[in-house]
């Protein structure tokens, strides 16, 4: 019988980042990076049609991303700078698929963009899918007039798999984007080729594959059970 598998993956370092889920203590962070970025968000992420808001509303919604990924219910991550003092962007491994896929969402700070922050953050999470979730799919969404996103899953290697028309999402009709990567695909994919470490809720490795041990190292210590601070 096959082990379990041994996420879920709280941390996630690769050469220029760490995807780790978020943390109440990180809302100022999260604020810095959206306030600096709502005309280049709105077109794309209906969420920020809201935005910008307070403090007290970005420490609520960590603490419900925070519950949410304790309990499996889904995996919204942050993307940090290696050395996490500045959110580069936002990411997830969304469950909305059902128990075999999963559907990784990001988008990137206005000043960081085009320097490869969401292919870098989407080859990572569908390493994670693959590799520790041990899933048999994983999708990117988005819509047809967004080019720079739809670049992101073309170069990992996903396939434009359909074009649902017409669909309204957030009172907006668009064409809506599928590209897929299936398990049996993943090996031969560009995704499979980033270096990642991954660890668990109280900082151990559950899987390192390409990445030099020192930055495997300055990983290991950190958890994501307990505050910095
Ligand atoms: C989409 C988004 C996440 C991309 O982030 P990023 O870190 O800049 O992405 P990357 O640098 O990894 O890749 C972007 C690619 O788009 C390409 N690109 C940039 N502008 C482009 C344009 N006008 N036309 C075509 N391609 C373009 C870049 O050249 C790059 O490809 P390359 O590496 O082959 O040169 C970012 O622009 C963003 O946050 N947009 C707003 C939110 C959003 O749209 N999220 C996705 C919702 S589905």
């Amino acid at each position: 019988m096959a082990s379990p598998a041994p996420g879920p993956a709280y941390r996630v370092v690769t050469p220029r980042l760490v995807i780790r889920c978020w943390q109440p203590v990180d809302a100022p962070l999260l604020k810095a990076a959206i306030d600096s970025s709502i005309e280049h968000l709105r077109p794309w992420m209906p969420w920020a049609e809201n935005e910008p808001t307070d403090l007290d509303a970005k420490i609520a919604l960590l603490r419900h991303w925070r519950g949410q990924f304790d309990l499996g219910q889904d995996f919204v991550y942050g993307i940090f700078s290696s050395d996490e003092a500045e959110v580069l962007g936002g990411t997830g491994l969304h469950t909305r698929l059902g128990p075999d896929a999963r559907e990784i969402g990001y988008w990137v700070r206005s000043d960081r963009i085009n320097q490869g922050i969401a292919t870098e953050t989407a080859a990572a999470l569908t390493r994670v899918a693959f590799e520790i979730d041990r899933l048999d799919r994983v999708e990117i969404h988005c819509h047809a007039d967004n080019v720079r996103s739809a670049a992101v899953p073309r170069k990992l290697g996903f396939t434009h798999e359909a074009t649902l028309r017409r669909r309204k999402v957030a009172g907006k009709v668009r064409d809506t984007l599928v590209w897929t990567l299936l398990a049996d695909e993943y090996a031969a994919s560009t995704a499979a080729r980033v270096p990642i470490a991954a660890f668990d809720v109280v900082g151990r490795c559950i899987f390192q594959d390409r990445l030099s041990l020192s930055v495997l190292e300055a990983g290991s210590d950190k958890s994501v059970g307990v505050s910095k601070s």
